[in-house]
């Protein structure tokens, strides 16, 4: 059975399909990499993953059973901008995670249990790079350090799948690469399954195993709302020639000069 079975998923918003007949198989530990043009529908689908979001038919799949309809401890995810409890230190901000999972059952923590979630926390930061700033608040923090604080946050709970919607994309490329490292150092330590979205599609080729693409497949200049994206792309990454680079890259291009024209048009 594949970790994850994706079968010809659509996803409508009223008269307006986004994504149509998305199908995919994915086993367990794949780190895979997401790129397309603005608004094709790559958070919608990551929002599904987490358990936020509904198909409006077909089948998204988690070890042979349907996606919760709500977020799991088993899905963590990232956004581009994270927002941390301001008034809450890095330590303590990574400690909830743990907090909100046990407090159903214990209520607050205390004692030997609460000895042993801290000496989690800290094990987590420093797996993230993180532990000489517990003490610190997050206005304190640089943006790559939040970014670290909000991976560590949702390592927490354990996932079994990383979703990261443009976490790096605000970041310098400097602290990005650093950021690059940072994550395939995990999901090898960890053997995640990782979902990224990326909007630069060299971050898409040497991360992770594989990428998709998604794209409409059909266009139609008088209703640019009729047709959705699927994935036009699915391939393995880290051995690809740069012909193929280039070719996503041009057809990537042509959709969103289809795009302006179109809402061009519109104006
Ligand atoms: N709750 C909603 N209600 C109606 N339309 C929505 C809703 N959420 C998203 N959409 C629409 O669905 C389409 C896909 O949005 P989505 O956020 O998934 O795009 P995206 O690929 O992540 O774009 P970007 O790269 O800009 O983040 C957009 O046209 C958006 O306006
Ligand atoms: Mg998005």
């Amino acid at each position: 059975m594949a970790f994850l079975e994706v079968k010809n998923l659509w996803k409508r918003y009223g008269n307006s399909v986004v994504l149509e007949n998305v199908n995919a198989r994915v086993e367990r530990g794949e780190f895979i990499t997401i790129v397309g043009t603005s608004g094709c529908g790559k958070t919608t689908f990551l929002r599904m993953l987490l358990g936020v979001e509904q198909a409006s038919s077909g089948k998204l799949l988690m070890e042979g059973e349907a996606i919760a309809t709500e977020p799991g401890a088993d899905r963590g995810i990232v956004f581009q901008r994270y927002s941390v409890f301001p008034h809450l230190t890095v330590l303590k901000n990574v400690l909830l995670a743990r907090e909100f999972e046990q407090a159903r059952w214990l209520g607050k923590l205390f004692g030997a249990v609460k000895k042993r979630a801290v000496e989690q926390s800290m094990a987590m930061l420093q797996l993230v790079g993180l532990e000489h700033a517990a003490g610190r608040y997050p206005h304190q923090l640089s943006g790559g350090m939040q970014q670290r604080l909000a991976i560590a946050q949702a390592l927490m709970k354990q996932p079994k799948i990383l979703l990261l919607d443009e976490p790096f994309g605000a970041l310098d490329p400097g602290i990005r690469s650093d950021m690059h490292e940072l994550i395939l150092d995990i999901w090898r330590k960890t053997n995640i399954n990782i979902f990224m979205i990326t909007h630069d599609l060299r971050e898409g080729f040497y991360l992770g195993t594989r990428l998709w693409v998604f794209d409409k497949v059909r266009n139609d200049p008088q209703q640019p709302d009729a047709y959705g994206s699927s994935i036009t792309y699915d391939i393995s990454v880290g051995q690809v020639d740069k012909s193929l680079y280039k070719k996503i890259d041009n057809d990537l291009s042509t959709t969103r000069k289809t795009q302006e024209l179109q809402e061009l048009g519109n104006e």
